[in-house]
């Protein structure tokens, strides 16, 4: 959570940094602030809100070919002016942007600060203040920053500015990711290349722990006994267009609409022209080796990973586990003899999967990585990778890698099946090209899907998901998108949960919204949702072509049985789409929220 830019160069560096800003912003919203650095001293501007607000906020007389800035998703101390970055030390010489937890600076500031008084409630002002404290007695500022960075404990990417020193921007990292980028006469510094894409698209890799000293024309990479490390710059691959929402009012209406592109790129990524899947060596002698497969996920990539549960289960016969990543390390199972770990994440750096992952691997079990940023830590620290195909996703509620990470999980399946010699009778590419033209279809019936929402959910402060087997697990994040962006209380359930607990809640009028997508239990399902109408819910069934009867409010193009999700969630992104839309909610951006959930 929280965004870094900083820029070293000879242009100006106020749009470089609000630009770049403004496309760090799925990082966390609540704050924002720059620092420019010129012949004047320190620039500060800070406040509370978004990058749109700190724009207006900035002095457009100021010019400094040097700055560092920050959105912020607010840990220690509310969201506001004092607490946004930049933070500086009591002097004014440091000035340092951060994103990450500290967890020893209660003890650091107890032990070294003392006399200091603090402006803000954030731990990463005790940074900047250890930062100058260290100052005073070397008079070095690269050793203090050393100094410093090998006290703290704790997740960080940090930029510090010696506002003595407009030549240098010093760096370091630890679990939270931060990249350099590479310029002509000028370098920039990034939580993601996305930010500085317009400016480069070469980037090098900070490890945990190392120091960078940025000057506009040498990057130097030092660990922290000052030994310099020599690393070779890599090209992002990302398209600038991908980040750009086009004719679209919102990114998440646009990451709906290209679920088919992506379903189709995914086809074409993991087979030959043969048509045989291409999946790394390794990563088939892993799943075969398997005994059991634990999979790990936060949010919408836990859900992606149930349904994921059933395909390798069902088709390849390997037993799985899921798990919550924040849960997995206080509640860890009884590990199988040869366990394989899949961390399956959009981003790759959610915080509470990278702490498995990093337990895992100390225990020394093999891992893979399913991901849409094949550079990110959960990628590059696992062994093996698998590419989502699905494009940088920007809007905070996902949805494209959600139907990316099943698809994947599919070919994953199937593959495994295959190197096993389990016999399938089903084409599954062949399957996922039916799937990618049925959601071609969902995507052009929004005015339907639109006017359901109307009936169902305009009013209402909760609302229920039902389904059984693969459309539980769909209900379960077709509940997560409508609560994440409309703020309307939902949950998902299962059917035969139901008169355990949760039809106590249905009253008259409210809406339940009942998939309908699995042959075998189409007639429980819908007894299900007699009992909610007979207690007065206004409930509604999405059906799928084959077993939908006359009064079910929408049904979905057929596909193959083990690959429904595929299709019944399309629906519940695009109402709960609405939903948003017509309360006036941030679709992209809500309350509290953040894509990317780099603390634990
Ligand atoms: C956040 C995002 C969700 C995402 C979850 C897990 O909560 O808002 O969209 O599903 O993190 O993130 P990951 O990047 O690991 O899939």
């Amino acid at each position: 959570m929280c965004g870094i830019v900083g820029y070293i160069g000879q242009q100006d560096s106020k749009e470089v940094l609000l630009n770049g800003l403004a496309k760090l912003e799925y990082r966390g919203y609540d704050s924002a602030g720059i620092a420019l650095l010129n012949e004047d001293g320190i620039n500060l501007f800070k406040v509370k809100g978004r990058i749109a607000t700190l724009r207006e906020s900035v002095d457009a007389g100021v010019h400094a070919t040097m700055g560092i800035g920050h959105t912020r998703w607010a840990t220690h101390g509310e969201p506001s002016e004092e607490n946004a970055h930049p933070h500086q030390s009591t002097s004014g010489r440091f000035t340092l942007v951060h994103n990450g937890v500290i967890e020893n600076y209660q003890d650091i500031k107890k032990e070294y600060l003392q006399d200091v008084v603090f402006r803000s409630e954030t731990d990463t002002e005790v940074v900047v203040q250890l930062i100058e404290k260290l100052f005073e007695k070397n008079q070095d500022t690269l050793v203090s920053f050393r100094q410093a960075m090998e006290m703290l404990e704790g997740s960080y990417a940090i930029a510090l500015i010696d506002n003595e020193d407009s030549d240098t921007l010093y760096v370091s990292k630890n679990k939270s990711p931060l990249l350099v980028g590479l310029g002509e006469g000028f370098n920039v510094v990034a939580s993601d290349a996305m930010a500085t894409l317009k400016e480069t698209d070469q980037y090098l890799e900070i490890h945990d722990k190392e120091i960078v000293i940025v000057k506009r024309d040498a990057v130097t990479i030092q660990k922290l006994d000052g030994s310099v490390v020599e690393r070779n710059p890599y090209t992002a691959q990302i398209d600038a267009s991908d980040i750009e929402k086009g004719t679209y009012e919102h990114f998440m209406l646009k990451e709906i609409d290209e679920q088919p592109i992506v379903m189709r790129k995914i086809i074409k990524e993991y087979q030959d022209e043969a048509g045989e899947l291409t999946l790394d060596e390794d990563i088939r002698a892993a799943m075969k080796a398997a005994d059991r497969i634990y999979i790990i996920a936060a949010g919408t990539s836990y859900h992606a990973g149930l349904v994921g549960k059933n395909l390798i289960e069902k088709v390849a016969g390997i037993p799985v586990e899921v798990h919550v990543s924040s849960e997995f390390s206080y509640n860890m199972p009884l590990l199988s003899e040869k366990p394989l770990f899949i961390f399956i994440s959009q981003s790759g750096e959610t915080a509470d999967s990278r702490a498995v992952l990093v337990k895992i691997k100390e225990m020394g079990h093999p891992a893979l990585t399913v991901t849409n940023v094949p550079g990110s830590t959960l990628s590059r620290e696992a062994d093996y990778t698998l590419h989502l195909h699905a494009g940088p996703e920007i809007a905070v509620a996902s949805t494209k890698a959600y139907t990316a990470q099943i698809a994947v999980l599919a070919i994953l399946a199937v593959d495994t099946a295959k190197v096993k010699g389990i016999e399938l009778d089903f084409d599954l590419m062949q399957e996922l090209a039916i799937v990618a033209n049925g959601i071609d279809a969902l995507t052009g019936q929004k005015e339907e899907l639109e006017s359901l929402t109307r009936d169902y959910l305009e009013t209402t402060r909760n609302a229920f998901f039902l389904g059984r087997s693969l459309d539980y697990y769909v209900s379960l994040e077709g509940a997560l998108k409508l609560k994440e962006i409309s703020y309307i209380q939902a949950e998902g359930f299962a059917g035969g949960e139901l008169k355990h607990g949760t039809i106590a809640l249905i009253e008259k009028g409210t809406p339940v919204i009942a998939l309908a997508t699995q042959a075998n239990v189409n007639y429980s399902i819908r007894g299900n949702v007699q009992e909610v109408v007979a207690r007065g819910a206004n409930a509604m069934i999405i059906s799928m072509k084959g077993l939908e009867q006359d009064d079910d409010a929408f049904v979905l193009p057929a596909v193959h049985e083990l690959l429904t999700p595929l299709m019944s969630v399309v629906p519940l992104q695009i109402i709960a789409y609405y939903a948003a839309l017509h309360r006036g909610a941030d679709v992209d951006k809500p309350r509290n929220l953040a894509k990317s959930v780099t603390v634990e």
